[in-house]
């Protein structure tokens, strides 16, 4: 994993150790469903995700990571459909599908596993899962239980590569472990990760990653819009969105968003870019949630340039408090 702007920018890069490859920058499809969070049916529909995704292949998106929890399958069924029949991801080879197994309280044997992950293969219409992730490392059940389990499925070839979700070092650490015992690698701890939430970075997530070999997968990336220079104290983000991210973020992001413009200028390119831009120099994989072509396309354009090393360095002392 690599801290700091690199000299040439890379189309493709490795997740983990496990031979899949990657471009710098995939979709998040949270959205993709997401009725009630995010106003999907409202203010935007199937086309525009039909449009949104063809826009990520088009600029070198490679892939995207939906959940069995977005949308209740909803979004893993969007997904699936335009893999399979998008005239954008016929060609080959497909797009990579990253999903994600929910381990509900009342989920607590192997059998369960099994069952969700049938179900994303069905709504997915896909033979295997190219990433399959532990969505939280939620109890009852221990986390290492789940990883034993998603390593039995991958044994049986339905799971290309492993990965786990809001993992701290230590669970990382554990889950490695246990996976390199079966001879099988962890490829990815996704967490949230962005110019406003910088606590990877503080509870150790990032530095564990990296010794490991392992790939952060950075979720909420533009910290749910804030950070694409749209919503301000004047103009704030929608109700749900503000009371959970939004609260005690708006007075400081004028200042942020305009070191972000200022940046972006010197590069043709947005707050959006630069924010996600910062991701990759950190060496994360940020995966934008996407509702239009013109994000997707927007977003996907973070990967045409690369900030210079100054630029980087006062992205990172303008947030460093920010967790
Ligand atoms: N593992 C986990 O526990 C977990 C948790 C959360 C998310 N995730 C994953 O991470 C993905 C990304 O996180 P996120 O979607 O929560 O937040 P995000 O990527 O930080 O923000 C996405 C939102 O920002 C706005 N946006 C995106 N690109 C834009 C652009 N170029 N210009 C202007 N606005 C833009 C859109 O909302 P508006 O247009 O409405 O402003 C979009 O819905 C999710 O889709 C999901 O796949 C995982």
């Amino acid at each position: 994993m690599t801290d700091g702007p690199q000299t040439k920018s890379r189309t493709r890069v490795q997740l983990g150790q496990s031979g899949i490859e990657v471009s710098p920058i995939g979709a998040g499809t949270w959205q993709w469903g997401g009725r009630f969070y995010w106003g999907y049916g409202r203010q935007y529909d199937d086309n525009d995700l039909a449009r949104a995704f063809s826009a990520c292949i088009e600029h070198g998106i490679n892939w995207f990571d939906t959940a069995e929890l977005y949308g209740r399958g909803r979004s893993e069924r969007i997904l699936g459909q335009l893999v399979n029949t998008s005239p954008h991801a016929t060609s080959t080879p497909k797009p990579l599908v990253a999903t994600k197994f929910f381990p509900y309280p009342w989920r607590l044997h192997r059998s369960s596993l099994r069952r969700a992950l049938n179900a994303s293969l069905r709504r997915l219409n896909a033979e295997s899962i190219d990433l399959y992730q532990l969505h939280f490392p939620l109890r009852p059940r221990g986390f290492l239980y789940w990883v034993d389990a998603i390593a039995d499925a991958a044994e049986d070839g339905l799971i290309n590569a492993i990965g786990v979700s809001n993992f701290s070092a230590d669970q990382t650490k554990r889950a490695h472990e246990a996976l390199g015992r079966r001879g099988l690698v962890l490829a990815s701890n996704q967490v949230a990760y962005s110019l406003l939430n910088r606590s990877a970075e503080a509870n150790g997530v990032i530095d564990a990653c990296r010794e490991l070999d392992v790939s952060v997968i950075a979720y909420g990336p533009l910290a749910e819009g804030l950070l694409t220079g749209k919503y301000g104290p004047g103009s704030p983000p929608p109700l749900l969105r503000r009371l959970r991210l939004a609260r005690n973020r708006l007075d400081s992001l004028p200042p942020l968003i305009g070191l972000m413009r200022d940046i972006g200028s010197a590069h043709n390119a947005t707050p959006s870019q630069v924010a996600l831009n910062w991701l990759v120099a950190r060496g994360t994989l940020p995966i934008p949630g996407v509702k239009s072509a013109e994000q997707a396309s927007d977003n996907a354009a973070a990967m045409t340039w690369q900030l210079c090393s100054d630029e980087f360095e006062r992205l990172g002392e303008a947030t460093v408090g920010f967790v």
